[in-house]
């Protein structure tokens, strides 16, 4: 559909499990749809182009930075943010690991941090290798140390929380 010049489409997304539908600006990126027209802020804006994570949310169980995401691509898709992985009264354990491990200080990247975290476990487990996985082959990869940064190496964390990052993630996830 086209409006003053300005394509426009519906778009129907399950966002943590619950149908949403926007009629929306082409243009608009997944990340503004979350926020802006599904009200959910939980998943931040940090640089909008692709360079820190903050970001992060999962389609269909994999992760996808959602400033680089158009809305329309996510149509008749699932989407994962932050709030439908753990709330107040229900941590995920990913999340009570973050508060154990001191993973972060004021918060900004912390919602990228465990949408990532948490897929980086379902890509391993299903064998997907990283730039430092030693066999290509194996069905399933353990997660090292060095395994968990390259794979977090998207998600940035200006506060410098990265060691009780990394130390969550391995806690929980961890070989
Ligand atoms: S806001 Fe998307 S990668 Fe920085
Ligand atoms: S906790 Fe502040 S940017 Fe990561």
């Amino acid at each position: 559909m086209e409006h003053d010049g300005i394509s426009t489409a519906k778009v129907t997304v399950r966002v943590n499990g619950s149908s949403q539908s926007a009629a929306i600006d082409t243009r608009t990126s997944l990340l503004e749809l979350i926020r802006q027209h599904v009200g959910l802020t939980g998943t931040k804006r940090g640089c909008n182009q692709g360079a820190c994570g903050a970001c992060t949310v999962l389609i269909d169980d994999q992760r996808v930075l959602s400033c680089l995401t158009l809305a329309v691509q996510a149509d008749g898709r699932e989407v994962t943010t932050i709030e439908g992985i753990g709330d107040t009264t229900q941590l995920h354990r990913l999340q009570s690991a973050f508060i154990d491990h001191d993973g972060f200080q004021c918060g900004y990247c912390t919602a990228g941090q465990i949408c990532s975290g948490v897929a980086l476990a379902s890509e391993a487990a299903a064998g997907v290798p990283s730039v430092v996985t030693d066999d290509l082959h194996a069905d399933e990869v353990d997660l090292s140390l060095a395994e968990i940064r390259e794979r977090m190496s998207g998600n940035l964390c200006r506060c410098g929380a990265h060691n009780g990052i990394i130390a969550a993630i391995s806690e929980v996830y961890g070989s």
